[in-house]
């Protein structure tokens, strides 16, 4: 089956889009990655989610028109990628989130929003949307949803305990290891806060810090990085899922308590906490390596403040596996997508904390009946298709 993965991560940087070929052999899952692709929002929509993203108030209207806004630009990210490659049968669009709804332990209710009634209008393609909230409703975070990707891909139980850490907005790891159940949870923020605070410092005209070369010309600040580390999520057990609603600037002004504090200094102080977070997340699972992912894997300050943390952890890029460290989020909803469809589970309960396995996603149906959709069983017989145990990444794809 030809489909295509997408997201917009909580950075809301750019829409990731992955268009692959994906079968099942037995209890394996073959895919060929086809082409990548990051396509940055307009600038329009970018301001209008960072508008009414917590803790701003919004108003019903501004949900719907973004809803309709968010689904329009993934219908035309969809329609260019596909009829550049003939098109595609189906598309799952995880959309963007705009609230993660969590208290305490639990996660209560998620909302992605990127209507798929306009991509599947645009596209012709069956549409694979709201992945999250079927696994909250069996007692999951509905998060991380990369721990299925990384159980496939690395093994559930490989034989040196070993770590898939992203790093978007939030960090997120799954941690495998031999005679243990697979466990992932998000860590907390990865580049939210020092997004957050370049944002407030450049008023606006830039989102990120780039390559970390801000932070490399400051130093931490001590006291400020232990006030930013005290607080109780950090302690919590996994399984647990957080989000911007959380971890944003406010998060970092409650702390600052108005002092003066130089921009380099801020960006070295939060660049640290990160890198100390993650690092003290990671440490009690004694990994070998560590197979990283995301944006964060861009910011060179970050990532040599994480490695002097974790002494002798040998850290690999996705890319080295086969898949773009950029394009790795958009390959686990094509995955999701693609069970979906053949009513497979798509969960992994030890790491969302869900009672059972899912199926995930509501399906918004293509032009196609859907039942086309799915390739004949190999035997010729109707045999039940088995939930894959493997991935294969038979045609990879490094990042541009
Ligand atoms: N060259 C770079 N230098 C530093 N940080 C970067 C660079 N490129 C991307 N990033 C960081 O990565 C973020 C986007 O990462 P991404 O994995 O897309 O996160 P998300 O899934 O939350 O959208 C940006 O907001 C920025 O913080
Ligand atoms: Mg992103």
């Amino acid at each position: 089956m030809r489909i295509i993965g997408m997201i917009s991560g909580t950075s809301f940087d750019a829409v990731e889009a992955l268009l692959a070929d994906l079968e099942l052999d037995g209890d394996r899952l073959v895919c060929d990655l086809v082409e990548h692709r990051s396509v940055p929002y307009p600038a329009s929509v970018r301001h209008e989610i960072s508008a009414m993203l917590p803790p701003s108030p919004t108003t019903i209207e501004q949900v719907c028109r973004l809803d309709v806004a968010i689904g329009q630009f993934f219908g035309e990210v969809a329609k260019e990628l596909a009829d550049e490659h003939g098109g595609v049968d189906a598309i799952c669009s995880h959309g963007q989130t705009l609230y993660h709804w969590v208290e305490g332990a639990a996660a209560r209710g998620t909302l992605q929003l990127g209507e798929p009634a306009w991509i599947a209008e645009r596209t012709g393609a069956a549409i694979i949307s709201d992945v999250r909230n079927r696994d909250i409703a069996a007692g999951g975070h509905g998060a991380p949803l990369a721990s299925l990707l990384d159980v496939l891909l690395l093994g559930a139980s490989p034989t040196a305990a070993c770590g898939s850490l992203n790093l978007g907005g939030i960090a997120n790891v799954t941690v495998l290891g031999p005679g243990r159940e697979p466990l992932a949870f998000d860590i907390g923020p990865s580049n939210a806060l020092i997004d957050a605070a370049v944002e407030m410092l450049t008023d606006g005209a830039q989102g990120f810090d780039r390559d970390g070369a801000w932070a490399a010309r400051g130093r931490a600040d001590a006291a400020l990085v232990e006030s930013l580390l005290d607080d109780p999520y950090f302690a919590l057990p996994a399984p647990k899922s957080t989000g911007k609603e959380y971890f944003n600037l406010g998060y970092v002004t409650k702390r600052l308590k108005g002092r003066e504090i130089s921009a380099e200094d801020l960006l070295a102080s939060l660049t640290v906490t990160t890198a100390e977070s993650v690092a003290a997340a990671i440490r009690p699972f004694h990994v070998t390596e560590l197979i990283v992912a995301g944006g964060g894997t861009r910011n060179l300050t970050l990532m040599a403040e994480l490695q002097a943390r974790l002494p002798g952890v040998k850290m690999r890029r996705t890319d080295e596996l086969g898949v773009p460290e950029a394009g790795k989020e958009a390959l686990i909803f094509a995955i999701i997508g693609f069970l979906t469809l053949h009513g497979l589970p798509a969960t992994v309960p030890s790491c969302t904390g869900a009672a059972r396995s899912s199926v995930l996603g509501s399906v918004t149906p293509g032009r196609a009946p859907l039942a086309a959709l799915l390739a004949p069983a190999r035997t010729g017989q109707a045999r039940s298709p088995q939930a894959p145990t493997r991935l294969v990444v038979r045609s990879p794809l490094r990042s541009a």
